[in-house]
């Protein structure tokens, strides 16, 4: 994780500037689609320093894109050399400073204004420094039907409500969501309803469609129809998730059992990833795949945190098989319960009606290895603050 990148596709000046940029912190790219990908995934960059030799149009369209999606982000440009008609362009996009190559002390003192502008811009808009929050998104996962992901996301999200966070549970579930019948919640308000906001979502566009639950939960809920559910982009998610995460503590995501553009969307901005398996071949063989694709795609190993659930169901297979098995040690287990079953039946999740049952306690447990041990983005200033003192 870094605030700050630097975009350049020319060896040469990468290996120039590479030490003096990793040493504070920074990461180089190589291209402007390889900080397509990563700026969902590191929300809280400060910094976009884009080399001189890639295109201008490019630059300047990425620019005026993050002006209104991330205004913290700064961009700072440099160019062979400074033309007139390129800085007008550059003013007109949201360019915070333009600086020719061969000025190497310019640069350095453009990136480090842009930081401190970045830093004053992120404190205002979060409100009141460092008692705003700023949303851990926490995602449930499994490749597999069926294994609980649902109960675990709705009592996760009760869980940490109830320890005092201000929590959205988010149904990603966009074709057969299930979080408004585990919760006894009309399907008015949905997802589909913010759908004519996309590209301008705001505060209240967003508060107008989720629906609160109790104090401190609010829950988003799926779209009412599986032909709506079509219709969510997945930058529509990316939105959702930007204009949702300063007004809450946590965003915990519910998923289908299919890696969707949309549910890709919500992982790559996840800070935790809650892996869920059952003592069945079918689900452990999906985890194993879960765990492949979560390396893949370069998921911190310590933000895993594996659920076991239908833990003591006596199905053959013994907990410490199922562990070997799933290659990753269990953060819980959750046992199996028909009180479960009855819960879901009555839309009432069991941490509300029965917080000391078994069940209740173990996703408590999870929950409190989540907020515990969570990283906070005032953490992530302080760390700032010393690279920029
Ligand atoms: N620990 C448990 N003990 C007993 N039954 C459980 C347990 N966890 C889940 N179940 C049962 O399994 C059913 C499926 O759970 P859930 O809907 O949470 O799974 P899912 O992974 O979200 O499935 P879907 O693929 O339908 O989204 C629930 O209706 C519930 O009755
Ligand atoms: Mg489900």
């Amino acid at each position: 994780m870094s605030l700050y990148v630097y975009v350049e596709p020319d060896d040469e000046r990468r290996t120039h500037w590479g030490n003096d940029f990793r040493a504070i912190g920074g990461t180089m790219l190589k291209s402007m689609s390889e900080l397509e990908s990563y700026l969902p995934r590191y929300p809280e960059t400060l910094l976009v320093v884009i080399g001189a030799v890639v295109d201008l149009d490019e630059a300047l369209m990425f620019t005026a894109y993050q002006r209104l999606q991330r205004p913290v982000i700064g961009v700072v440009l440099i160019r062979h050399a400074i033309e007139a008609g390129v800085v007008l362009r550059c003013l007109q996009s949201g360019i915070r400073d333009l600086v020719a190559e061969e000025d190497e002390e310019g640069i350095r003192s453009a990136t480090v204004r842009s930081v401190d502008l970045s830093k004053a811009l992120s404190t205002t808009m979060r409100g009141t420094g460092d008692n705003a929050p700023y949303a851990s998104v926490v995602t449930v996962f499994a490749g597999k039907g069926g294994c609980g992901r649902s109960v675990v996301a709705v009592n996760l999200a009760v869980a940490l409500a109830g320890a005092g966070r201000r929590v959205l549970l988010m149904d990603l579930d966009l074709q057969f969501g299930d979080v408004a019948i585990m919760m006894k919640l009309s399907p008015e308000r949905n997802i589909a309803g913010g759908l004519q906001m996309a590209g301008r979502l705001d505060e209240p566009g967003l508060r107008s469609i989720v629906t609160t639950y109790r104090q401190s939960l609010d829950a988003l809920l799926a779209p009412a129809s599986p032909a709506e559910g079509e219709q969510v982009r997945r930058e529509f998610v990316v939105e959702l998730l930007d204009v949702a995460r300063p007004l809450y503590d946590f965003i915990v995501v519910d998923t289908p059992s299919v890696v969707t553009d949309q549910v890709l969307a919500a992982l790559d901005m996840s800070d935790w990833f809650i892996p869920i398996v059952t003592p069945d071949l079918p689900a452990l063989k999906s985890v194993r795949l879960t765990a492949e694709m979560f390396d893949l795609l370069d998921y911190p190993k310590d933000k895993r945190l594996l659920v076991f659930n239908r833990a003591g169901a006596q199905v053959g297979l013994s907990p410490s098989e199922v562990e070997v098995a799933a290659g990753m040690p269990f953060a819980v287990q959750v046992p199996a319960s028909r009180d479960v079953t009855v819960s879901v039946n009555h839309g009432e999740p069991i941490a509300v009606t029965d917080p000391l049952h078994p069940v209740s306690r173990a996703i408590r447990e999870l929950g409190d290895r989540i907020a515990g041990v969570g990283t906070t983005p005032q953490r992530r200033r302080g760390f700032l603050g010393r690279l920029f003192p």
